[in-house]
């Protein structure tokens, strides 16, 4: 692997080989989504504990001040919104010149497998993976996004694989019953979505499942930000993931910091 992409991985996946990436690039295709309705005002606060930032370059550019250490994961594919028929019809949106430009530790793009567009964004996966490996920027592959996808083992370890096989760098997915299967099969790190906003404590649930079971962290959006106390959360999704917190301790954390907070 070139010095520069493995530098860039290695800002992002940490000494433990783990990894809290904060996912804010709803916007890309949902608009203003609950708890991102101004983006600097939810960013701002959680930046310090984030791993890396995943969002979009308009985001980027409004909403994050540049003097920021925090590893960039650019949104580099999209073209569709929430209204459209077919979520799959994605294409790239940004060139490598621009996330170069943009001084992003990696970009990421959507594959849609067993979708309509397959074909087109596996294609242009490897494409990325391409201009990613000529200046040494990593590729992360958003794998198993669809309305009607049954997100299983058997599924998802068929999207990873692809991703992997098609050049990615890492892969980020949901979380499944058997996901060591999904791991073992993927021959490159696998994150994890945190899905639609639950209970803290069961997203907490899930991000401790997912580190047990192999994946090397989270890249979570809506569980933090839409959380009462999104500071708290994601210092929790941290002990978790960095420190080996059980869930009880974890939600201990949350819920003693929320009180401070609150006094
Ligand atoms: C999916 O297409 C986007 O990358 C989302 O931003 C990401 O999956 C969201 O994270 P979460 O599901 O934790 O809100």
């Amino acid at each position: 692997m070139c010095w520069g992409l493995d530098n860039r991985l290695n800002r992002i996946i940490k000494q433990d080989n783990r990894t809290v990436m904060l996912a804010v690039d709803h916007g890309y295709f949902l608009g203003p989504t609950t708890g991102l309705e101004v983006p600097k005002k939810t960013i701002e606060p959680l930046l310090p504990y984030a791993d890396s930032l995943m969002l979009t370059r308009g985001i980027l550019r409004t909403s994050v001040d540049s003097d920021t250490s925090v590893p960039i994961v650019l949104r580099v594919s999209g073209g569709n919104s929430i209204l459209s028929k077919e979520l799959s019809d994605e294409d790239i949106t940004v060139s490598m010149e621009e996330a170069i430009r943009l001084n992003v530790s990696a970009v990421a793009l959507s594959i849609y497998v067993g979708s309509e567009y397959e074909h087109r964004t596996i294609v242009n996966l490897s494409k990325l993976v391409d201009e990613g490996e000529k200046y040494g920027i990593p590729v992360l592959a958003v794998t198993a996004v669809g309305r009607e996808m049954i997100r299983d083992a058997k599924y998802l370890g068929l999207c990873c694989r692809i991703a992997a096989e098609m050049g990615a760098h890492f892969v980020k997915t949901y979380y499944c019953e058997d996901f060591e299967k999904v791991v073992k099969n993927c021959p490159v790190p696998v994150v994890i979505a945190g899905g639609k906003k639950t209970p803290e404590k069961d997203a907490l649930n899930l991000a401790f499942d997912a580190v047990s079971h192999g994946a090397t962290g989270v890249d979570m959006g809506r569980n933090i930000f839409q959380s009462e106390n999104p500071v708290a959360m994601i210092k929790a999704v941290r002990a978790i993931v960095h420190e080996n917190a059980s869930v009880d301790d974890a939600y201990k954390l949350f819920k003693g910091l929320e009180k401070e907070q609150n006094k």
